[in-house]
């Protein structure tokens, strides 16, 4: 079997079209612009890419963005003013603060600081709970994404085994959530899991979130299972330029897979996508 190429970069161009037109709807309709506040601490490089890109996104689909970059040192009191004075302005919809933090701040302290009705991330715990709860939160993007593109291919998930490995606040657990809000039967495996390949054999969906490149191979997986790969990591090869690869062995697992994620253009660009979903869902619940 040679498994289909799941595309998320066209697929992300798609939803952001689709945002763009949403953004014009509520200017026509309510004269507001949806505004995404970007907080970012320090200058990891990683981060960087990602503030930039999703800058560069919100102003594409016609809504405003508001980058406040803070100094590595910046303390706790002066971060949780700056969000507190966010929370208050009419202007910002959403608010996003670019994960992971200096060590100093504690994220979960950051993040309850935020309006969880301008939480578009949804990381706050009310979102959390809401996502656990069947609630209506704002849903994190990256899961958001990865069930998105799963849908694209396989609309009914009802009594599928799907295992998630990784169990991070930003993949692993909303992903169990959404795979379980959709009635599949669901295991979330990590770095203490036994026998992983074992476990991701009984996999009609696997999403992988690990962060090692090329962990998951052939042989690990059910013929015909849809495999979500989250993971993005730069190896080394022989040119000195490095490429990045996912936490999937894509051509060997591509033998055995119905359907799979390339990286790069797979989950990652509709990250940002669902954000900029996220943001206009914030503004359109604001004048609601
Ligand atoms: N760092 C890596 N992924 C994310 C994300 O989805 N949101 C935020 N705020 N930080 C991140």
């Amino acid at each position: 079997m040679i498994a289909a190429r799941i595309d998320g970069k066209e697929f992300a161009a798609r939803v952001r079209e689709e945002v763009a037109q949403g953004v014009k709807d509520l200017q026509a309709s309510h004269g507001v612009t949806p505004g995404l506040a970007v907080v970012s601490v320090g200058e990891d490089p990683a981060s960087q890419v990602y503030v930039r890109n999703k800058l560069k996104y919100t102003k594409a689909c016609g809504m405003n963005s508001f980058h406040r970059a803070l100094d590595a040192d910046t303390s706790r009191r002066s971060l949780l003013l700056l969000i507190e004075s966010l929370n208050k302005d009419p202007a910002v919809h959403g608010i996003l603060v670019q994960l992971p933090l200096p060590a100093h701040l504690d994220s979960r302290d950051v993040i309850q600081t935020i309006d969880c009705s301008k939480d578009v991330d949804g990381f706050h715990t009310s979102n959390v709970g809401d996502l656990w709860t069947s609630g209506k939160p704002f849903i994190p993007c990256t899961p958001l994404g990865c069930l998105m593109l799963l849908k694209s291919v396989e609309p009914n998930i009802t009594g599928k085994n799907a295992v998630v490995i990784g169990r991070s606040n930003i993949v692993g657990r909303p992903m169990a959530a959404l795979l379980l809000n959709e009635s599949a039967t669901v295991t979330i495996a990590h770095s203490n899991t036994k026998d992983l390949p074992a476990i991701c054999r009984q996999a009609d969906i696997l999403v992988a979130a690990v962060g090692r490149p090329q962990m998951i191979k052939a042989d690990w997986i059910k013929p015909g299972a849809i495999i979500l790969d989250v993971g993005i990591n730069r190896i080394e090869t022989p040119d000195g330029r490095g490429r990045l690869v996912g936490d999937v062995d894509f051509e060997d697992v591509s033998t055995v897979a119905g359907a799979i994620t390339p990286v790069p253009g797979g989950p990652g660009p509709m990250t940002i996508a669902c954000l900029l979903a996220n943001t206009l869902e914030a503004a359109k619940r604001a004048v609601s």
